[in-house]
């Protein structure tokens, strides 16, 4: 039967997430699987928002508080900023499907980077919106001339992740600065920082330090990495009240449910977990590309709670390799000879290392 949506939406195809490890247990009767493919946090949430989620659970039976007074008085406490500055979503992958559609259609034009988080291209096209794609350098490194070079008059967004997904790298302030700096008021630069939290390269900023260089910026926000809340949906937009109050014209009630709600806030009170998080992800990434590198493999220098590697065959074979020894990872569209791995608890960075030493031999 021909499909009933409209013609531009008949070419996508749906997201596809990691590998789930019930499906995998399920479809190959492995057992003891580890996870590395979803860029989620090994350690979990803090034990206090938790604690925040299983009380808020008596109130189920009640809407959520769809304007997010407390959440939003934390978070806009936590930046310094008003809470008309925000806007929330159901993880941040809501907030940019909702930029997408509220700032952009077919008349204008959007640049992404690629490789980069392909939900950008997935929701700038079920918005219709055309998109150039700019090559990063080496397949892994931002080139910001290029970038400005793929402005045109109409672009009205451009999407950075600093640091970026899947390369897990990052750009400087250098670089920053130069992009924000040179695009015109017409565009709002949209940049994501997703996994902010793990990065510690000494030129790395923030684009929340850079607003004053354009009027536009909004910042992307997550609670699915650092603090561990990946499945219970919360990701938000910081950025100028005027284009703030639009996001919040479109948005749907309730779209973050009471649990997350509570969790969020409990979680960003719980610093010393944060840094746990952090301090683990940044010992276990060193010794994870250690590991990889050992093995003869490249690795990408990481700024994130994944790496990147390079494999000397072809990828699709060594991931359902790794995958029949208990152990799921991730392959990446355009990125034949690439695999994702997250950074895992140190027993899960040891299997997947014992495994793909296997795999390789
Ligand atoms: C760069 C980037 N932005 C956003 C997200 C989406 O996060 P959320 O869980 O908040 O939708 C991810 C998730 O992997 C990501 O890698």
């Amino acid at each position: 039967m021909s499909s009933f949506a409209r013609p531009h939406l008949r070419r996508l195809t749906p997201y596809s997430a990691g590998k789930p490890i019930e499906e995998l247990e399920r479809e190959l009767g492995v057992h003891d699987v580890v996870k590395l493919a979803s860029n989620e946090n090994p350690v979990g949430p803090s034990p206090r928002a938790l604690a925040a989620m299983r009380s808020a659970l008596l109130e189920l039976h009640r809407y959520p508080d769809t304007d997010m007074f407390a959440l939003r008085a934390r978070v806009a406490a936590l930046h310094a900023v008003s809470g008309d500055e925000l806007s929330f979503g159901n993880g941040s992958n809501h907030v940019i499907d909702s930029i997408c559609r509220t700032f952009a259609g077919p008349e204008d034009h959007a640049v992404i980077g690629t490789p980069s988080f392909v939900c950008y291209r997935m929701f700038l096209a079920a918005a219709d919106v055309p998109t150039t794609e700019v090559s990063l350098d080496q397949g892994v490194f931002w080139n910001v001339d290029r970038m400005l070079a793929a402005l045109r008059p109409n672009t009205r967004l451009l999407f950075l992740d600093n640091p970026n997904n899947p390369t897990s790298t990052h750009l400087g302030r250098e670089g920053l600065t130069r992009l924000l700096s040179h695009l015109p008021d017409t565009v709002i630069p949209v940049i994501d920082e997703a996994y902010v939290h793990f990065v510690d390269a000494a030129d790395y900023v923030s684009a929340l330090e850079l607003r004053s260089l354009s009027p536009n910026l909004i910042v992307l926000r997550t609670f699915s990495k650092a603090y561990g809340l990946a499945g219970a949906r919360v990701g938000y937009a910081l950025g100028p009240s005027t284009l703030i109050a639009d996001l919040e014209r479109v948005r749907t009630a309730f779209n973050v449910n009471g649990l997350a709600q509570v969790g969020a806030i409990a979680a960003l009170d719980d610093e010393a977990h944060l840094a746990h998080v952090v301090a683990l992800n940044r010992s276990e990434r060193a010794r994870l590309s250690a590991g990889l590198s050992e093995l003869g493999l490249s690795v990408a220098p990481s700024q994130t709670n994944f790496v990147l590697v390079q494999l000397p065959t072809d990828a699709e074979a060594i991931y359902e390799a790794l995958l029949r020894k208990g152990v799921i990872t991730r392959t990446l569209g355009g990125l034949p000879r690439a695999l994702r791995i997250s950074v895992g608890l140190p027993e899960e960075n040891a299997k997947l290392l014992r495994a793909l030493r296997e795999v390789l031999r």
